[in-house]
């Protein structure tokens, strides 16, 4: 039997086994951390910080951050969850997110998250309303990097599991977002059937396959029945 340690997060008692990261451990526990560029299946990236804790006080990525024995780990509190709140703000100020007629309302887990924090209305960043074209070269599949939220999952998806490498980040900083290896996606040879392509890798709507549009009614999707991640935590201050 492997050797296990256990840790504090949130005053409970967790089991982790070593090179098992926070979150997988909470996972394993049943305790729900929020995470936007983390998904079953995929290798962590660590990049959208919406996993944030604070281990012996430093804030580390849970998704990232081995578990370490005897170690405090804090996640659902106040000062915690203000920060998830801006990291989801900013994400929605930065692209173009426009849920009322998002094809993904619903089982976005952007959206989800939003709600999830409290998040009813917009806040003090500024929108940047860039300006992306739509990708709708393909006979199966559109890409609306408007929607894109830089997580990585359908990069990761398409390089681990489907071996193409369709996906890739392109540019820098503030214009940074998902490009093809094509001039187009009709010009690159993703599949319907990628990995990629399943709904639940794209965690917004980012990635859409035609003919499916709301194929589950407004009103039956996954984050219509039941919040991201079980009961929802905190209201926006
Ligand atoms: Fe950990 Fe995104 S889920 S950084």
């Amino acid at each position: 039997m492997a050797e296990t340690f256990t840790f504090s997060l949130d005053g409970g008692k967790i089991s982790a086994h070593p090179g098992q990261s926070i979150m997988e451990a909470a996972d394993a526990a049943g305790v729900y951390i929020p995470r936007l560029c983390d998904t079953e299946g995929l290798k962590p990236q660590g990049s959208c910080r919406v996993c944030v804790v604070k281990m012996n006080g430093r804030t580390v990525a849970a998704c990232t951050q081995p578990a370490k024995a005897d170690s405090v780990v804090e996640s659902e509190t106040p000062e915690i969850l203000g920060y998830r709140r801006d990291l989801v703000r900013m994400l929605f100020h930065e692209g173009n997110h426009l849920c009322p007629i998002c094809e993904a309302s619903g089982r976005c887990e952007l959206q989800a998250m939003a709600y999830r924090l409290g998040i009813t209305q917009s806040t003090k960043y500024p929108y940047l309303q860039p300006v992306r074209p739509v990708d709708a070269s393909h006979p199966d599949i559109v890409l609306d990097t408007n929607r894109c939220i830089l997580c990585g999952r359908c990069i990761r998806a398409s390089r681990d599991i489907d071996g193409k490498n369709v996906f890739e980040y392109v540019g820098r900083g503030i214009h940074k977002k998902v490009g093809v290896n094509g001039d187009n996606l009709a010009d690159t040879n993703v599949s319907i059937d990628d990995r990629a392509i399943h709904l639940d890798i794209c965690p917004v709507g980012c990635i859409i396959q035609k003919g499916r549009g709301f194929f589950t009614p407004i009103g039956k999707r996954q984050f219509d029945l039941a919040p991201i991640g079980g009961e929802e935590k905190g209201h926006e201050e």
